[in-house]
């Protein structure tokens, strides 16, 4: 928490109803400027803040625990995560230009439904992803890198993953039967 900044960053999260969020983003080239580094902690900063209780009461947030660059208005492929992984302690994950490499057959689903930072409402149904998958992509420093992911980090990066391409959590979801096809997947 004390490397925290002190005020809560200036960000601006598009909502839904902003045409650009259904942009394609494009690949990043290296090095990264000045201001996509500041843009990138900003939204880490932010984010973390957002799960702390007292911040999140403070700023009047609600928690989410991941943003791509595009959710504030920047069609690169970027997507940040900040995972708390024990009770007050977060890792924090800057990906850049993934390309999926493996993904497992079996499909979870977030019972309680997914939620996104540029959608202000409440939605109802079932977003099937994969339970696993490896990911390929570049770090702050343009380095190539590998990363695993599973279970709930997994949906939380298909999640993010699906912006870069225009996608909304809200578009997987089948607006006649939201539940469709429930028992044909785990539930996280
Ligand atoms: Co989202």
């Amino acid at each position: 928490m004390s490397n925290l900044p002190k005020k809560l960053p200036e960000i601006k999260i598009l909502d839904e109803k902003e045409k650009k969020l259904k942009e394609k983003s494009k690949e990043v080239t290296f090095p990264l400027s000045k201001e996509d580094k500041k843009n990138i902690k900003d939204m880490m900063d932010y984010l973390e803040m957002s799960q702390i209780e007292e911040t999140r009461e403070k700023y009047n947030l609600r928690a989410g625990w991941g943003l791509s660059y595009i959710q504030i208005g920047v069609p690169k492929r970027i997507f940040v995560m900040v995972h708390e992984y024990e009770e007050g302690k977060f890792k924090r994950y800057v990906i850049i230009n993934p390309k999926i490499k493996s993904v497992s057959e079996e499909m979870v689903y977030i019972a309680e439904g997914e939620g996104c930072l540029s959608v202000n409402r409440p939605v109802e149904g079932i977003v099937p992803r994969h339970a696993r998958m490896t990911l390929e992509y570049f770090d702050e420093q343009g380095n190539k890198q590998e990363i695993r992911v599973r279970e709930e980090l997994a949906v939380g990066f298909q999640h993010e993953l699906d912006h870069l391409d225009g996608i909304l959590f809200t578009d997987r979801i089948d607006k006649k039967n939201p539940f469709k096809d429930q028992n044909k997947y785990r539930s996280i």
